[in-house]
């Protein structure tokens, strides 16, 4: 509980009422009603009426940063200034076949940075980074705090599972808003996300913000909002932040799925993969450097030069994982070949990253398991040239049944065209960063 803020300082309704009738909440009135809600005493129908009318009113800058430091007074706050190396980490609002953190942490390690990544599972049509790397025999995702500690001092990077003592008033408010049509208010993802941010303890954070059909936000407006409310928060909060904002309408690289996203983004890490996963990860790579303040390596050279895998396969150990092992292989393939000779002109995030979801790749539950080796791997990008009768599509799952609904979710996914005819569209829109 926040010292400041007695129990009965408040109560429930009048804050809802505040915010229901356009008012700026008070500080007090905010410690005080995360803190209540966190214990139990602000009841969940409560919460949910606030968060509407947070939804529908908005909030104001200063609001949003007391609303996010109190979501992380309520738990723990990790601190890595024993640590004798910079600290940078990278948070993705989601897409699909954003498999970027796990070539990432270990190349930014390489070159000098410590990366603590704290991720979490998928749930809907985009992949979880834990999903991923658990395709990996052995690798765990939980470590203890001083584990986490004790690997970023010797590897560099960690990506684990966030414990439960971070900004536990996030994970209860998120579970609420995901049933109560809440999800969407600004103010709220900024604060979620950036309240794990901060509480996590790095010193610089890059935010990739997704647009596009397969990200959470569809509109760039919306998106640039997002990007700089959280920027404004983290800056306030004393993290150097920068955000990217990075198309979403086409998935990224060749694979959407667990394993199969482990193998590519080993490719990246050998000095191959995918050219926009490339680009993307050294863009990122880049922004964490100069945010931690190290600007005489070029994350390029370690990705030629092999210590970027190194230090994967150091990082994959560290946590049980057998770096050498061969991945898991879906039972069953169906692949979609092309009808025409042409071109790929479009290639739909949204109806690859439902498709990779029902064929196992992610789950409808938190509590569902994910098959491994089930997800799409497409054999093209938009842009290439396709001949009739080639593979277009490869789907990968354990359970052929489920072929026929992801087949119906790439339904009008797709398109050939003339030669020529592919829309350009820029992986990198924008960059935003403090005033
Ligand atoms: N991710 C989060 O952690 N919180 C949100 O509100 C949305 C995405």
């Amino acid at each position: 509980m926040n010292d400041a803020v007695p129990s009965n300082a408040h109560d429930a309704v009048e804050v809802i009422l505040a915010k229901r009738d356009g008012g700026v909440l008070s500080d007090s009135q905010i410690d005080w009603v995360i803190d209540a809600y966190t214990r139990g005493a602000v009841a969940e129908e409560q919460m949910s009426a606030l968060a509407m009318a947070i939804l529908l009113n908005g909030m104001e800058r200063r609001e949003i940063a007391r609303w996010t430091a109190a979501m992380i007074a309520s738990g723990e706050r990790m601190d890595f200034s024993s640590l004798s190396r910079p600290t940078a980490d990278k948070h993705s609002t989601g897409g699909v076949g954003d498999k970027i953190t796990l070539p990432l942490a270990p190349l930014v390690a390489a070159c000098g940075v410590a990366v603590p990544q704290l991720s979490g599972r998928g749930l809907g049509h985009t992949g979880g980074t834990l999903d991923k790397l658990e395709s990996i025999p052995g690798w765990r995702a939980s470590l203890s705090n001083a584990e986490m500690l004790a690997q970023l001092d010797d590897v560099g990077a960690v990506i684990c599972a966030a414990g439960d003592g971070l900004a536990p008033a996030d994970k209860k408010l998120y579970a609420l808003r995901d049933v109560t049509g809440t999800v969407e208010a600004i103010p709220l993802i900024a604060s979620s996300i950036m309240s794990k941010k901060i509480a996590e303890g790095t010193g610089a954070l890059v935010l990739d913000v997704k647009v596009g059909t397969g990200a959470f936000m569809k509109d760039l407006d919306r998106a640039r909002e997002l990007a700089a409310t959280m920027v404004d928060l983290g800056t306030d909060a004393g993290v150097r932040t920068v955000a990217l904002l990075t198309d979403m309408s086409t998935p990224l690289g060749l694979t959407a799925g667990n394993a199969l996203e482990v193998a590519e983004s080993v490719e990246v890490l050998a000095g191959g993969g995918p050219a926009d996963v490339v680009e993307l990860t050294l863009a990122l790579a880049r922004e964490m450097l100069r945010a931690a303040g190290v600007d005489d390596v070029d994350p390029a050279d370690r990705l030629a030069d092999g210590t970027a895998m190194d230090a994967w396969r150091r990082m994959i150990r560290a946590q049980g994982g057998d770096p050498e092992a061969a991945l898991p292989v879906a039972r069953e393939q169906h692949v979609v070949t092309a009808p025409a000779d042409g071109e790929l002109v479009r290639l739909d995030a949204m109806a690859v990253g439902l498709a990779a979801w029902r064929l196992g790749a992610g789950r409808a539950r938190k509590e569902d398991a994910v098959q491994a080796g089930a997800g799409v791997q497409w054999h093209v990008r938009p842009g290439d040239a396709v001949t009739a009768g080639a593979p277009l599509l490869t789907l990968h799952t354990d359970e052929p049944a489920r072929f026929e609904r992801a087949l119906a979710a790439l339904e009008g996914g797709w398109e050939i065209g003339a030669v020529g005819t592919t829309p350009t569209a820029p992986l990198l829109i924008d960059r935003i960063a403090a005033d």
